[in-house]
């Protein structure tokens, strides 16, 4: 293992004494050096699209079947088959938007085999997640029942790799037409009298890869044939289509779809997976890992400002106006399955190196909040860096939940920028900033919202934070750590890692100080502002 190095000069360390959650820090030297921040609430900027915060849920493992369906008889809690805890585990994330059914499986997927009675639904082999036999039980209506628990908005990706237009025009009818008409009709004999409200369209997963290897230029005629058939039952409200756009550094992908798909797609999509070690044989193991892979792992998952800053920057030259969006429908942690599970179902834990990864993740997407309108983090159970686990009847929420959860007040709001000289974290000659920051204020135009991130494993922060533009009257917390980088939660201890109060901050003349403890997450709101927010 590579030798770790403390934060650069200038900064003093906090001793261990002084990391207890939320304590503030003690007088001296530490004190004397603080992280100086300017948040600027005096220059707010676009609103964070509340899409950014959007999930995703593939037929893949045991991400929907057992995560989220276990059947009408099955003994665990259900509500017409969909698990009653994951609902309201999920229900408390305020689940802006969920895209089904893959992935890799949508272009295999074939929506007819997935309605009518269940007994008689044919079966078919899930080719790319384990070779597994999938029973077409949860489909169509399983889908939007589950959209409608989970008072979210529904994502559907349809299947152009290996389906036919008539097949994609077909199920849209099936999804959202009120008329008399054969899909329709279908869909009332199967139980569902109105039309459901379908806002986002995929048309294919992938392209450049599982959805049909195609090169860009064919991918984005395909796009134009299939598109036709999309059509709007509702023409007050168009379905939103989102084209399968590049895999991370693929520049030349996004080029020629903006070149020849252009305005005929609402938005493009973008995949973005973080590995320990950025090789696809040896990943890197989800808990067991040194300072080494943390730190890689933080590294590489900053890489996704590069990413969208550079897709963005085409994006800009062929429409300036930003009215194409970039969806990033796919992003999260990649590692070596747990061992003992199957390899072909991605199940890993999360610790708290992946809440710093959804942390440093997001303060990213809110600074590009004028070209990024949705991010979908791979994948909601059960799947890659997930929010909850299960198993049988029990059910886990990890630390990327509990960020989630902390984050879900920054959904909507207007981005205010943070500027912040960051130490840097260094490890075996490499770095990255130590402190993350990101600001949005609420639609109340009076509360604001500051998270921050520690990227650091051992050193605390002390912070300074200037306030230009509010005044607020009280500042609370709550505040995300762990004694060790690798704790998670498991079955047996749900809740090692856990937010607690943070009751570390203090305000005065216009400033809030406070200690942000190693490898922590923080969120604090500042309220009571004597006036609103300009
Ligand atoms: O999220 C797992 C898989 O990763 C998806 O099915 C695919 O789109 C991507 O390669």
């Amino acid at each position: 293992m590579k030798r770790s190095h403390s934060l650069v000069s200038g900064l003093f360390l906090i001793t261990s004494a002084a990391l207890a959650q939320g304590q503030a820090p003690a007088a001296g030297p530490a004190a004397a050096s603080p992280v100086a921040i300017t948040l600027r609430a005096d220059q707010p900027g676009r609103v964070v699209n509340r899409n950014i915060y959007g999930h995703f849920a593939e037929h893949l493992g045991r991400g929907i079947y057992e995560g989220i369906w276990v059947g009408p008889e099955s003994p665990i809690p259900n509500t017409r088959g969909i698990r009653n805890d994951v609902v309201a585990a999920l229900k408390a994330l305020n689940l802006p938007v969920l895209r089904w059914p893959g992935g890799c499986f949508a272009d295999e997927y074939h929506w007819k085999d997935g309605i009518g009675p269940r007994e008689k639904r044919p079966s078919m082999i899930n080719t790319h997640w384990g070779g597994v036999v999938e029973d077409n039980s949860f489909g169509t209506h399983e889908f939007m029942d589950l959209v409608d628990q989970l008072g979210t908005d529904a994502y559907i990706t349809g299947n152009v790799g290996s389906g036919t237009a008539r097949e994609m025009m077909e199920w849209v009818e099936y999804l959202t037409s009120d008329a008399v008409s054969p899909m329709a009709n279908l869909r009332r004999q199967n139980g569902r009298e109105k039309a459901w409200r379908v806002p986002y369209f995929g048309l294919g997963n992938e392209p450049w890869g599982c959805g049909g290897n195609m090169r860009p230029e064919y991918y984005a005629d395909e796009f134009r044939k299939y598109n036709t058939f999309v059509k709007n039952y509702d023409r007050a409200k168009p379905i939103y289509r989102i084209a399968g756009g590049a895999n991370d550094f693929n520049y030349t992908w996004t080029e020629v779809l903006m070149d020849r798909v252009g305005r005929q797609m609402n938005a493009a999509s973008l995949h973005y997976y973080t590995l320990p070690t950025g090789n696809w044989r040896t990943k890197g193991s989800a808990t067991q890992f040194g300072e080494d892979q943390w730190f890689s792992t933080l590294s590489r998952t900053l890489k996704m400002d590069e990413l969208i800053t550079k897709h963005a920057a085409i994006m800009d030259k062929a429409d300036p106006e930003k009215r194409i969006g970039l969806a990033i429908d796919e992003w999260g942690t990649w590692y070596d399955v747990e061992p003992g599970t199957q390899p072909g179902f991605l199940y890993q834990q999360s610790t708290m190196r992946d809440a710093l990864v959804a942390a440093l993740n997001f303060h990213i997407f809110h600074r590009h909040a004028d070209r990024v309108v949705m991010t979908n983090i791979a994948q909601t159970v059960n799947v890659l860096q997930a929010m909850i686990l299960t198993d049988k009847e029990k059910m886990v929420r990890t630390p990327t939940y509990w960020v989630f959860e902390m984050f879900k007040v920054h959904q909507g709001g207007t981005f205010l920028p943070v500027e912040l000289q960051s130490p840097d974290y260094v490890f075996g000659g490499e770095k990255v900033p130590a402190v993350s920051a990101s600001a949005t204020k609420a639609a109340d135009g009076r509360t604001v919202h500051l998270s921050l991130a520690n990227t650091h494993p051992r050193d605390p922060l002390v912070l300074t934070v200037k306030l230009a533009g509010i005044s607020p009257a009280s500042a609370a917390g709550r505040l995300l750590t762990a004694p060790t980088m690798q704790a998670h939660n498991t079955f047996a201890a749900p809740d090692a890692v856990k937010p607690v109060p943070f009751e570390g901050a203090t305000l005065a003349g216009g400033t809030l100080t406070l200690t942000l403890p190693a490898k922590s997450v923080l969120v604090v709101e500042l309220r009571g502002t004597r006036r609103p927010i300009p």
